[in-house]
């Protein structure tokens, strides 16, 4: 029984999560096939490519290797495009002056049939292709047996001396688009139209579905047989593929049984345009094979030049950035070096130098006495916000991940705090993004903070900094030497939890165990905080936008670096109730008292959003309709959760699960805190209700043994780093073992 049971557990640990994705293919597979790149999802044999269908044939001919689809001869396989060439063949209507009749000339006869079927991963590009018919009095067509299209072209001519070399008009030579979605298609010449009265000047007609770029019209085409003879009897032809046994990227990624091929980090998939489908791109900055696991590669954007010839161009994970030498300052808008105002201010001082010395000399002296107010000023801004304090812990503690960064360097890395770098603006500072040592980085100045606060800082922001958890946003640094502190945190590049269940395509791409997964990693992050320090670490302001994602859409929870700027004793609790509305702790607005359980109500309104995908507060409606909670509530007391359910996860969601995660949101949105749970037991039941979601058929293994198997694995997913936990050891610094360290 015991060994059954642990088989069980690891079978839910080890499935994947997501849909399955492809096997990939071996490294011993050939790439290369003559001089053509056969990349996969193509393949030379089964083994090798993404299917059957994308096989390719390499076979040798006339001594040298070609790949083959078919009869039809490969060129070239694009990945970027999603396009492949190959050699259509070119089919003549000849007047033979012996039997004196027409007949047809070619490997194909009188006309080419070409049937794949709509599971094909190939469909003729409409945009490059087109039907051309070379002739003086011809009549060729090209039709679609599967979707009855029929196309016609006709050439004919009417003086042999009007043709002209490169018109293709109707005039010895006609061009005709085609439309999409075609796979199966077969050309052919009408027996009406021949050539046995005009054959002593143009005895052949040709026609061929090929490449349009490709194409030139020769009036030799006319009374020769060059056009064949030139080309061998082949033309290029255009198809673009696409992995089709799915109908977009929203069903490829949904799909639980299918195979999802865009493997790569830093890929994206792309809806096919001609006809279903989909296919994967590397993501901006990156190329390669999206294909293939970490297939998509940096972009060296520097091998492109795209810096001024008198600048220097770095190269970073997914851009790049330009500087100038120095004296001159690069200006984005017009990617050129200008010359620094400061710069030429100098040189000209430099130049006249002897003549004015004297008038410098007493403007140095000025500068010197200014510059050293400022230097007192900044100096005076690190020792209020207690930077002595900080490099006093910093020298003590070896290792500590936090810097101390200067004005000038954020000032460089952020362009100096330009518009464009705004990530977001929130009611306690603006948050810019920024690059220092190739590395993105979140810088966030604060709104202005008062004298009592600032001396706090320090101290405060050496615990953030030291909190460590995968869930939770890091603290990489700050800098003390401005009058409003400013903080540096890793860059989170994926958008908010909020834009995910209220954006633009929100929950059709994502599915409902990713948010559930989301909720779960956020309420690991929150119960960290609550458990890391005595008394504990409250957020306060617990809310769908304060939840980043980064690459792996893993939930980080942020803000909560604002908390060291939050009032701390109880006078100022009264004039100052902290929070956003909808998410708010209705007992927190009574007494003022910030408590862990305020968190918990906050999360409880998440939980309702990823169910109900509704945002907390509507502007509209009743007084009772608005907030989402007591819509919610009443719902719950009425059993009728049906109503407020987002729909498309009503039909998808087993039931159990969902009144599950109901009743989670309901203990947490109680209004007295002390009934609601703790956010670790919140933690366990999201963490319960994933695996159930996952793997219905092992839930009664689980909840026989689910307490005491998984209690374990929940609190080793992170490091706890609790030496110099700096808690009242400072002289100068007392801090109150009672207060809390509040989040706004
Ligand atoms: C392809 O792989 C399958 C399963 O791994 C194996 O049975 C089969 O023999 C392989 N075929 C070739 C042609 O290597
Ligand atoms: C490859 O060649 C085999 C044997 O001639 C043929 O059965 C198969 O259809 C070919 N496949 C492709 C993709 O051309
Ligand atoms: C893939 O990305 C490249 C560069 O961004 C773009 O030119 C190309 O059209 C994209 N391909 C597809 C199939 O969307
Ligand atoms: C075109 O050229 C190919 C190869 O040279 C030849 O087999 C075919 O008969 C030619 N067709 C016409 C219509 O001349
Ligand atoms: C014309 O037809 C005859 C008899 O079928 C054949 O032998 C000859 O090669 C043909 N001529 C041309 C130019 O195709
Ligand atoms: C070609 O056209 C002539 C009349 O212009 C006709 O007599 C002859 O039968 C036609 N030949 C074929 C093969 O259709
Ligand atoms: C095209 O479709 C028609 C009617 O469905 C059928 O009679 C004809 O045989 C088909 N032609 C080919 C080449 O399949
Ligand atoms: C083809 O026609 C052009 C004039 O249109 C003439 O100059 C040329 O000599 C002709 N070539 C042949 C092989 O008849
Ligand atoms: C899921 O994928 C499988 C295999 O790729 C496919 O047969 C099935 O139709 C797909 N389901 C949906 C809903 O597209």
């Amino acid at each position: 029984m015991q060994v059954l049971l642990q088989l069980g557990l690891s079978l839910v640990l080890l499935a994947p999560q997501y849909t399955t994705t492809a096997a990939a293919p071996s490294s011993q597979c050939q790439r290369q096939c003559g001089n053509v790149d056969i990349p996969y999802p193509f393949g030379i044999g089964v083994n090798c490519s993404l299917s059957k269908r994308f096989t390719i044939n390499c076979t040798v001919q006339d001594g040298i290797h070609k790949p083959f689809r078919g009869d039809f001869e490969v060129l070239d396989i694009s990945l970027t495009h999603a396009t492949i060439r190959m050699l259509n063949y070119i089919l003549g209507f000849c007047y033979n002056t012996s039997t004196r009749s027409m007949e047809s000339v070619g490997r194909y006869g009188r006309r080419i049939q070409i049937r794949s079927g709509p599971s094909s991963p190939l469909r003729l590009s409409d945009a490059r292709n087109k039907f051309t018919v070379i002739g003086c009095n011809a009549l060729a067509f090209i039709s679609d047996n599967d979707t009855g299209y029929q196309g016609l072209g006709v050439a004919t001519c009417r003086d042999p001396l009007e043709l002209v070399d490169g018109s293709c008009s109707g005039m010895g030579c006609s061009q005709t688009t085609i439309p999409n979605k075609i796979y199966n298609y077969e050309v052919g010449f009408s027996t009406f139209a021949n050539t046995s009265r005009i054959w002593r000047f143009n005895r052949c007609s040709y026609a061929v579905l090929m490449e349009a770029a490709e194409f030139k019209f020769d009036v030799s085409y006319i009374n020769t047989t060059k056009f064949n003879d030139t080309n061998a009897g082949r033309a290029p032809v255009v198809y673009d593929w696409a992995i089709r046994d799915v109908v977009r990227c929203d069903v490829a990624r949904r799909n639980k049984t299918g195979t999802y091929a865009c493997l790569s980090s830093n890929s994206k998939c792309v809806d096919s345009t001609n006809d279903q489908g989909y296919m994967c791109n590397c993501t901006h900055g990156y190329e390669g094979n999206p294909y293939l696991q970490d297939g998509c590669t940096d972009v060296n954007e520097c091998n492109y030049n795209p810096c001024p010839s008198d600048g220097f161009c770095h190269n970073i994970i997914g851009e790049h950035w330009c500087s100038c030498r120095v004296g001159k300052r690069y200006v984005k808008q017009s990617n050129t070096c200008n010359p620094d105002t400061g710069f030429i201010i100098g040189v000209t001082m430099g130049l006249f130098g002897l003549m004015v010395f004297i008038v410098i000399t007493i403007f140095w002296g000025q500068l010197i006495i200014q510059k050293r107010k400022l230097n007192k000023v900044k100096q005076e801004y690190f020792r209020q916000h207690g930077g002595l304090l900080l490099f006093d812990r910093m020298k003590s503690d070896k290792g500590l991940a936090f810097t101390v960064y200067s004005l000038a360097e954020l000032i460089h890395a952020t362009d100096n705090f330009d518009n464009s770098r705004i990530l977001g603006k929130g009611g306690h500072g603006t948050v810019y993004k920024g690059i220092i040592k190739n590395m993105p980085i979140a810088v966030k100045r604060c709104a202005l903070v008062d004298d009592r606060q600032k001396k706090e800082f320090g101290q405060e922001m050496l615990i953030l900094s030291q909190i460590n958890h995968k869930n939770i946003v890091k603290l990489l640094g700050c800098c003390l030497e401005v009058e409003v502190p400013i903080l540096v945190y890793e860059f989170v590049p994926h958008g908010t939890l909020f834009e995910l269940i209220h954006g633009k395509n929100h929950a059709l791409q994502i599915s409902f165990n990713t948010l559930l997964r989301i909720a779960h990693e956020a309420a690991e992050g929150l119960c960290f905080l609550h458990s890391y320090a005595s008394p504990p670490i409250i957020h306060g302001d617990v809310k769908t936008s304060n939840i980043l994602l980064d690459d792996n859409y893993m939930a980080k929870v942020s803000d909560f670096g604002a908390s060291i700027l939050a009032p701390s004793d109880k006078e100022q609790f009264v004039t100052m109730v902290q929070g956003t509305c909808g998410y708010l702790d209705p007992e927190y607005m009574q007494t003022c008292q910030l408590t862990e359980k305020s968190d918990v109500y906050s999360f409880g309104v998440i939980l309702l959003e990823i169910l109900t995908g509704q945002l907390p507060l509507k502007l509209k409606g009743s007084e009772t309709q608005r907030s989402l909670s007591s819509i919610f509530l009443s719902a719950m007391k009425e059993n009728n959760l049906d109503a407020v359910l987002v729909s498309h996860v009503k039909g998808e969601e087993s039931m159990e699960l969902l009144r599950g995660l109901a009743d989670l949101a309901k203990k947490c949105l109680d209004m007295c805190g002390d009934n609601r749970p703790f956010m670790k037991e919140v933690a366990d039941e999201l963490n319960r209700l994933r695996k159930l979601s996952m793997h219905p058929w092992v839930r009664i293994d689980l909840e026989m043994d689910a307490e005491s198997l998984l209690g374990g694995e929940s609190t080793s997913g992170y490091e706890i780093e609790l030496n110099g936990y700096p808690m009242g050891e400072s002289e100068n610094q007392p801090i109150n073992p009672r207060s809390s360290y509040y989040a706004r």
